[in-house]
């Protein structure tokens, strides 16, 4: 389905297509550039996000953008979102239908957006993306090109604030994140 942003709206407003409608606050598309050369998905919405309606507000928001500032960019130049629109009941994981439900709103974020590359923050957000099996200790920071489109697995913030001696990992990752889009502008 190709949808515009106009229709992409249109039927994320009100959804109903899995059981995460009937606890949520506010659906959660996306934000950011839509133009965007790089572009982070996340999980899905914990409790911040779903009060106000926006990715990454929380602390692992904070955490990110942090990161995002330190390769050189502002928050607003990347488009930021998650494989479910909704909050899962206590922040547990996507169950299998909630996230192939939802999919269909993050394929269309992907191809209206038209990203170079795309930072996937944590296992949920490999496995339904990459359709691999991922370790993000063994895996974090390769490059997995589809399409044309780089895709690189990475550090959930929030993991990175539950265990700190991750950061530096996390760091030479977005230092790789920084020198691939030098290399795609320098080619363009
Ligand atoms: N964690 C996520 O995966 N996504 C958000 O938007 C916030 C926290």
């Amino acid at each position: 389905m190709r949808y515009s942003w106009a229709e992409l709206t249109e039927n994320l407003t009100d959804c109903q297509k899995c059981r995460l409608c009937e606890h949520r606050n506010h659906i959660v598309p996306g934000e950011g550039n839509p133009n965007a050369q790089l572009m982070f998905i996340g999980e899905g919405p914990g409790q911040e996000e779903d009060r106000l309606g926006r990715p990454f507000v929380g602390r692992s928001g904070e955490l990110l953008t942090r990161m995002i500032h330190a390769i050189g960019m502002e928050r607003s130049e990347a488009y930021i979102c998650n494989i479910v629109k909704c909050r899962p009941p206590q922040n547990r994981n996507p169950e299998p239908d909630e996230a192939e439900a939802c999919l269909p709103f993050l394929r269309a974020q992907v191809a209206l957006v038209r990203p170079r590359v795309i930072v996937l923050l944590g296992k949920v957000a490999c496995r339904y993306t990459l359709r691999e099996e991922i370790f993000i200790t063994r895996d974090h920071g390769r490059w997995f090109e589809r399409k044309g489109t780089w895709f690189m697995p990475t550090f959930h913030p929030s993991a990175l604030l539950r265990d700190p001696t991750k950061k530096r990992d996390a760091w030479d990752d977005f230092q790789k994140i920084r020198e691939k889009l030098n290399e795609i502008n320098s080619a363009t």
